[in-house]
């Protein structure tokens, strides 16, 4: 028998991205599309316990957009979370569950969800966005779940700091990355939704495997009992359904890291390809805003119109978010909302009274403590990830 680099639930890694870079080459599976049968208006109807204000963007594996008018507060409530599952939720029977510690480590670990509980718990509040959302706005346009505003909010999340974890378990000296391992599992040959980091983000103290989202039990929907919690980065990267945490001597080379979730190093032609040695993995988020209020193509009576919205950059904080009335001929500063922490979005707003009826364009650009303003267009790339081009919406002022 030959040695596999691989433990346990992972010796499968190779083969199984063989298989799948064969069947499921380009990007239209990554983005999870819907079956034909259930593609067009009528997936609207479909409601899910809890989730019922959201938008369904596709039932086969549940995929949930929040309303961007109902991004208004700054923890988002887990009823309007979004939802991203690339494979069918799994179900959890707790008294059979465990979390695996295991590896490159000098002492292998087995938890049940009441010894987790009892390490030290960190608390961060994060805004988690899907590397996917705002695909449906660029153009030439690009297969797979047409994510607009909303798959994105801000958690309050809780539970251990996986750097505890790891130091308990006591990493060996070749300890590269740590990869997560959800309780999904995969149909027939479909990879496993698997993703590492590295041990230096491991080990960053805001780095947790969340056991609680704004004070409550995880629900399901967001990877109860634990997933891993990974802050300022994209939620891919944020593992569900925990069951096994593995230090790796190298980078995990599963579907979901190559060819899934990575970003052209150079610009790319819209509608052009790029192999996978041109693109690299996606960590932190980008510079970007959106706008919550007025909605796109909204009528309004004359009068002063509250504009509002949310502006985030992963690891870094926002510095200013400018407002555009004109169509981006002249820009105003909008007021940030106090409430702030280091990996959450700010919320602002901005009061204008248009001077006469008429077609308007309402634009906002944020700009971030790095330095980098929200781009005039975002990148294209073949998956679709990554939209963060100045934000736009139309609205009709009423004579
Ligand atoms: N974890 C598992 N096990 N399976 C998944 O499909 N989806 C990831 C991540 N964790 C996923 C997962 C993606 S792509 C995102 S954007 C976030 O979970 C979404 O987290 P949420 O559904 O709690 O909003």
């Amino acid at each position: 028998m030959t040695h596999s680099p691989w433990p346990r639930r992972l010796r499968f890694s190779r083969r199984e991205l063989l298989n799948a870079s064969a069947r499921w080459a380009g990007a239209g599976m990554l983005a999870g599309a819907l079956p034909e049968a259930l593609r067009g208006a009528q997936v609207r109807d479909f409601v899910v316990p809890g989730k019922e204000r959201m938008i369904v963007r596709s039932l086969r594996y549940l995929d949930l957009e929040t309303p961007p008018h109902l991004l208004d507060s700054w923890l988002t409530p887990v009823d309007l979370f979004y939802v991203r599952n690339h494979l069918a939720q799994p179900s959890v029977n707790l008294e059979a569950w465990r979390l695996e510690v295991t590896g490159e480590v000098e002492r292998p670990l087995e938890l049940t969800l009441e010894e987790l509980e009892k390490f030290e718990p960190g608390t961060v509040t994060n805004t988690l966005e899907c590397a996917g959302n705002g695909r449906a706005l660029f153009r030439p346009r690009i297969a797979g779940i047409q994510w607009v505003r909303g798959a994105v909010g801000t958690g309050r999340f809780s539970g251990p700091r996986l750097g505890d974890l790891l130091r308990r378990v006591a990493l060996k000296a070749g300890a590269k990355h740590v990869v997560f391992d959800g309780l999904d599992e995969p149909p027939g040959e479909v990879p496993d939704f698997r993703r590492s980091i590295p041990i230096e983000k491991a080990l960053d103290k805001d780095t947790l495997v969340a056991t609680r989202m704004n004070g409550a039990p995880l629900t399901i929907e967001h990877g109860y009992p634990a997933r891993a919690l990974v802050p300022g980065w994209l939620g891919a990267a944020s593992v569900k359904w925990l069951v096994e945490i593995c230090v790796l001597d190298q980078e995990y080379d599963g579907f979901f890291m190559k060819p899934g979730y990575r970003f052209p190093r150079r610009a790319v032609v819209p509608g052009g390809t790029v192999s996978p040695e041109q693109t690299e993995v996606i960590t932190s988020l980008v510079v970007k805003s959106i706008i919550t209020r007025p909605g796109d193509g909204s009528h309004h009576a004359p009068g002063p119109v509250r504009i509002t919205g949310a502006a985030w950059s992963g690891e870094n904080d926002i510095t200013r978010v400018d407002v555009s009335t004109d169509g981006g001929r002249t820009w105003q500063p909008a007021s940030l909302g106090r409430d702030a922490a280091k990996y959450a979005w700010r919320l602002w707003e901005h009061t204008w009274t248009p001077p006469e009826p008429g077609t308007y364009t309402v634009m906002s650009r944020a700009i971030d403590s790095a330095g980098r303003t929200q781009p005039q267009t975002a990148q294209w790339n073949p998956s679709g990830y990554l939209w963060n081009a100045i934000e736009k919406v139309r609205i009709y002022v009423e004579a």
